[in-house]
């Protein structure tokens, strides 16, 4: 792959849109900007956020770059390094999904920013990444947030990175119709180098946790699975948690699953007669517990210990919430009983995707060796493997990177 630096992506964007007039009725203008977003890996705490729970993510170090100038036309004009589909959209008309594409996700944020009352001018937009595509990195928050924080910047709006963060949500949520939790987009705007956010996705309050491995590492396992047709499954959760909590409401005085504790689950949990809605809220409840419990042991340094958590939080997202899938199960047994490891889990949305895992450097090369064949055989998959440390959020970048 192509070493990224800031002058590699210039000339990309000036390949795509033209050096110096830009394309279509817009010309180019201004200096072309560079920003940039990590992707996001969650340590642990799935499919708490929309569920008023704790999180716990990092930001990873490969992402989006996102290279724009701004024109004098109304159009926006996007294009990719990465995949193949171009767009050029009327600013003044109102802005349409298109099927499935990536476009979708920035088209999404400048809707965003149009139905808060901000007059967009033309612009062209360039986007590049590293993030394995469809393997629950959180590509499309990275480019939602890089959008958002190009906008906010270039139209001097000092919204908080924070309020970028829930802007960049709702465009996930309306513009791409999934029901999703606040965890990815705050995770790639509020990353932190070598620390995890510890974030209540009720109230928005967080702390930045140090992520001192020691000589431990994260190791990202991709399985080779895409994450297909996953949405329609993810809105279906949002539902059965729902479906939980108003059940429970009465009983506990509850409006969320995270404000439920095992005890109260254990004592009015009979009133979930569907046992696909108990399993569901067993696991919400019992991962917000497992999240608060892994911030403790991270900042007493038991690595051990949060490895435990790690390992539980998997079965109950393969056996509570059934949101695992087969290669995801066989990365994560085939790492666990590897030489070094502390803990493995799937990570993110699931159905494919990415496992996350906890291993001493040493072991690392041991491991990869090991089990790709055996990987390989038993899914048909080709995996690959990414080492990675926590890594910044969202910002723009300056000369050559
Ligand atoms: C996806 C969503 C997040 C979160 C995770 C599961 O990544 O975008 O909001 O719900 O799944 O933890």
């Amino acid at each position: 792959m192509e070493t990224i630096t800031d002058s590699w992506l210039t000339e990309q964007f000036y390949q795509a849109f033209g050096a110096g007039t830009g394309t279509g009725t817009g010309t180019g203008t201004s200096t072309v900007h560079h920003f940039y977003a990590p992707g996001r890996v969650n340590l642990i705490g799935e499919y708490t956020d929309f569920n008023g729970g704790l999180v716990l993510p990092c930001g990873i170090d490969r992402g989006i770059h996102l290279l724009i100038r701004q024109t004098t036309g109304h159009h926006a004009e996007f294009a990719s390094g990465n995949l193949p589909h171009t767009a050029r959209i009327d600013l003044n008309q109102t802005l349409a999904r298109n099927g499935k594409e990536w476009t979708n996700y920035p088209v999404g944020v400048l809707q965003e920013f149009v139905k808060n009352g901000c007059e967009l001018d033309g612009m062209q937009l360039y986007f590049y990444g590293d993030l394995p595509d469809g393997a629950g990195l959180s590509s499309s928050a990275a480019i939602e947030v890089v959008t958002a924080y190009a906008i906010n910047t270039l139209y001097s709006l000092q919204q908080s990175k924070i309020d970028l963060a829930l802007l960049s949500q709702q465009a996930e949520i309306n513009f791409n119709d999934v029901q999703c939790g606040i965890m990815d987009q705050f995770a790639v705007a509020m990353a932190r180098a070598d620390h995890a956010i510890a974030l209540n996705c009720d109230t928005l309050e967080y702390t930045h946790v140090p992520l001192d491995l020691g000589d431990y590492q994260l190791l990202i396992s991709h399985t080779g699975q895409r994450r297909e047709l996953a949405d329609g499954a993810y809105n279906e959760r949002v539902k059965e948690c729902n479906a939980a909590v108003a059940l429970l409401k009465p009983l506990t005085g509850a409006t969320c699953l995270a404000d439920i504790s095992p005890e109260a689950l254990e004592t009015h949990g009979h009133i979930l007669s569907d046992q696909l809605i108990r399993r569901r809220a067993t696991h919400v409840i019992t991962e917000h517990n497992r999240v608060k419990m892994a911030d403790e042991r991270l900042r007493n340094n038991d690595l051990t210990g949060f490895g435990t958590l790690m390992v539980e939080s998997h079965q109950s997202l393969r056996d509570n919430f059934n949101v695992s899938s087969g290669p995801l199960d066989t990365m994560v047994d085939l790492a666990l009983a590897s030489d070094g490891v502390l803990g493995s889990r799937m990570t993110g949305a699931g159905f494919g995707g990415c496992t996350i895992t906890l291993i001493h450097k040493d072991a690392i090369d041991n491991m990869i060796e090991r089990i790709t064949p055996v990987y390989v055989r038993k899914t048909q998959l080709q995996p690959a493997f990414y080492i990675t440390s926590a890594a910044a959020g969202v910002r723009e970048m300056t000369g050559e990177q």
